[in-house]
């Protein structure tokens, strides 16, 4: 499904498209690859406005918690326009790559990168086009792998943790930054009134959007495993010593994992 289909012939998820686990949906990463392209152009504001400020704080202490060296090779699947690949290079690694199969976010991610002004030391990142599940890599030739709000868009997600651990030199590290669901009642009562009701209009209506992604969005974070059950599917890749990190109220959380 292209963007342009996707307007053509109606929203890409529809809201009989999302009476389901939208996860099992059988042309997932078509779908999602559409839907990214037809809101590349609004996706960073909608991310500052929508959560209030914190999006690049979160990606911050995802950075952090990667424990980056200045020699390593840091890999940043479903980059997108990059947020969180800057966030690393300012870590200091030796080099940071950002890889994202939706080309249109890695346009914007080149572009912002062209205009950042690092101390002198820093790495460039470089990006390039490449499927989260089908890394172009050699095994174990990284020293980090992160992802930040993307395993929960892949069509398979265990497929892509296989892959991180297989480009990930055993005792490497992988952070995954998601959504989260807050645990405390009135934490959770506020954050599905703001996810469910009042994001997917005013996010829909910054956008201009017709692909029904801010619709996806609340409804993929509710079906998408959280806390103990996605530490288990990064042990079940062959991470050890999963640890879960959650930030503001548990509506984002980091889940650190090491490459046994
Ligand atoms: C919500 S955005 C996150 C972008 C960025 N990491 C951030 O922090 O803002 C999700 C990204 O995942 C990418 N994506 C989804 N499935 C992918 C796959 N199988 N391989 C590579 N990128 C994928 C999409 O193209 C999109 O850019």
């Amino acid at each position: 499904m292209t963007r342009d289909q996707a307007s053509s012939s109606g929203p890409i998820w529809s809201a009989s498209a999302l009476t389901g686990d939208p996860h099992q949906t059988a042309d997932k990463a078509n779908r999602v690859k559409a839907m990214f392209a037809a809101i590349a152009g609004s996706y960073d504001r909608n991310n500052r406005l929508h959560s209030l400020g914190r999006d690049q704080a979160w990606r911050r202490r995802a950075a952090a918690l990667a424990s980056i060296g200045p020699a390593d090779r840091v890999l940043d699947v479903a980059c997108g326009t990059g947020d969180l690949t800057e966030a690393l290079a300012r870590e200091g690694p030796g080099e940071v790559i950002g890889v994202d199969f939706t080309e249109p976010m890695l346009e914007l991610a080149r572009r912002k990168s062209a205009d950042q002004r690092r101390p002198p030391g820093f790495p460039t990142p470089t990006y390039q086009l490449a499927d989260a599940m089908d890394l172009p890599f050699d095994d174990g030739v990284f020293d980090v792998v992160t992802i930040a709000f993307g395993i929960r868009n892949v069509a398979d997600p265990g497929r892509a943790l296989l892959e991180f651990r297989r480009v990930l030199r055993r005792g490497g590290r992988v952070v995954v930054l998601e959504f989260g669901r807050p645990r405390g009642r009135l934490a959770r009562f506020g954050s599905d009134l703001y996810c469910k009701r009042i994001m997917p209009v005013t996010a829909t209506w910054i956008a201009h959007d017709r692909s029904g992604a801010y619709r996806y969005l609340p409804r993929s974070v509710a079906t998408f495993p959280d806390g103990d059950a996605f530490e288990s599917l990064l042990a079940a890749a062959g991470f050890e010593t999963c640890r879960t990190h959650p930030m503001t109220l548990g509506i984002a959380v980091a889940y650190r994992g090491i490459a046994g």
